[in-house]
């Protein structure tokens, strides 16, 4: 596997190209859409982010060259590559989507409050730091307010692999004293971020960890599968129990390719549905789509699946279906307000169940501002659909729900104005630019 060096300055040249060109449009404060356009054509699925956030923060745990491949260009993506920077890891763009990262022997043990509160995803630095320091500190996350996001299930799992841990000061403090523990560890909920961290440590703990009722998500797949190319040894990613057995080193420098996003993809599906088109997503992997698909053929929407490739179209009329969220393979909790705006135009009453996060029915509030019937209670989202949304302002409370907001501006009569749009960004590179390139009208304003 040939690394491919660039020269730092050139480097240094592209990844500021990068920040910059993309930087104009997080600044832009609203995206403005112009309904009843349907999408129409092929469009090309990015790699993931949840894979990617996960394996930059996995690359601390070597000090060989890493290349990642298929990596999203978004503010999320962004904002952890300044984090490892701080770190001491350097990170340059090699292409578009290809990035260079060399680890490094002398790694920082502090991700700083003012990047680290930025994202959730903030809180999978503690693995791999607590694998390779003594100390290390990181800043409490922040992320989306889809609700509270405790770190118990963190905490337990790395206490149970010897990490004395303390939160002072907004800043989760973990102490090892020489090399974690391998050990036995149950997860009480099958938590993506626990899995992930907890597998993390592992990888260079002493002897075997036995990791129960984890997550099963793809994008755990994949980091597990990243870890494995540099050196690890973990088996059963992807199925109920993972089992860690340490090394001393991951010796490997690799090349990785991350896994397509298959929110996107599936934020994709339901556009086309919503906009009554006809698009070919390309660079998707179906099965990971399966529990999406399954419930849009449901709702009576075409889904045609071929290798890399998944075709919708909607013909008339789109039928009520009832959703219950839950971990993978279960519908994920990420497409659930995409299918709030969708299934507000269907013919009867559809049924949300929202059984992952206690505040994930925000952008129900901004839907009934379009005309949508939409009742909360609790975690349960009562949609009775109506002829036909009407176009007006609305705000994004966070990433999904601003997605979803654009999908209901697809659908709507006239213009919505979708403000805080910020939010779109963090996790859709370019998302107006990509639906215009089918035939949507979408503005940045
Ligand atoms: C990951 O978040 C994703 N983020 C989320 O995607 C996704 O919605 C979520 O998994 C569920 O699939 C990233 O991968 C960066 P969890 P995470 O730990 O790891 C509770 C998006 O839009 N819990 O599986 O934070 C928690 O409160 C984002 O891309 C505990 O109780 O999710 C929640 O109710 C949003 N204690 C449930 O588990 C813990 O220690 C699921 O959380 C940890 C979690």
């Amino acid at each position: 596997m040939g690394i491919v060096r660039v020269g730092i300055n050139q480097a240094r040249v592209n990844i500021k190209q990068a920040s910059d060109q993309q930087g104009d449009k997080q600044t832009l404060k609203k995206l403005v859409v112009r309904g009843g356009r349907p999408l129409k054509g092929r469009i090309r699925v990015s790699g993931a982010k949840n894979s990617t956030l996960a394996i930059l923060c996995a690359c601390i745990l070597t000090e060989n060259e890493v290349v990642l491949e298929n990596i999203p260009n978004i503010s999320d993506v962004r904002v952890m590559l300044e984090i490892i920077a701080c770190l001491g890891l350097h990170a340059y763009w090699l292409a578009e989507d290809v990035l260079h990262i060399s680890g490094t022997a002398q790694l920082g043990g502090e991700a700083p409050y003012q990047l680290a509160k930025k994202l959730r995803a903030s809180n999978l630095l503690l693995g791999p730091l607590m694998a390779r320091k003594s100390l290390a500190r990181v800043s409490l996350p922040g992320g989306c307010n889809i609700g509270s996001r405790p770190m118990d299930l963190h905490f337990k799992g790395l206490t149970g692999l010897g990490a004395d841990l303390d939160i002072r000061s907004g800043y989760i403090e973990g102490r090892v004293s020489g090399r974690l523990q391998g050990a036995k560890i149950y997860l009480d909920f099958p938590s993506v971020g626990a899995t992930e961290n907890l597998m993390m440590a592992a990888v260079l703990a002493e002897g075997q960890t036995v990791l129960e009722n984890v997550a099963k998500e793809p994008e755990v797949v994949d980091l597990a599968n990243f870890l494995n190319a540099m050196g690890a040894r973990i088996r059963g990613a992807g199925t109920d129990v993972i089992r860690i057995d340490g090394v001393p080193v991951l010796e490997k420098p690799v090349r990785y390719s991350i896994i397509p996003d298959r929110i996107e993809a599936g934020t994709l599906m339901v556009a086309a549905a919503a906009s009554a088109g006809d698009v070919t997503l390309e660079n998707v992997i179906p099965p990971h789509l399966e529990p999406l698909s399954a419930k849009l053929r449901e709702a009576n929407v075409r889904v045609e699946e071929a290798e890399d490739t998944i075709r919708v179209s909607t013909p008339e009329p789109l039928l009520p279906i009832n959703i219950k969220t839950m971990p993978y393979p279960g519908f994920p909790t990420d497409m659930q307000s995409q299918m709030m705006s969708l299934l507000s135009t269907a013919k009867g009453t559809s049924i949300i169940v929202e059984n992952i996060f206690e505040n994930r029915f925000q952008v129900a509030q901004e839907l009934r501002r379009m005309g949508a019937q939409v009742k909360v209670e609790g975690r349960v989202g009562i949609v009775e659909g109506t002829t036909r949304l009407q176009g007006t302002s609305v705000k994004a409370t966070d990433l999904r729900a601003g997605a979803a907001l654009v999908i209901a501006g697809l659908m709507a009569e006239g213009t919505t104005e979708i403000h805080n749009a910020h939010f779109i960004a963090r996790g859709y590179r370019d998302f107006g630019v990509r639906l215009n390139s089918l035939g949507a009208a979408v503005e940045y304003k």
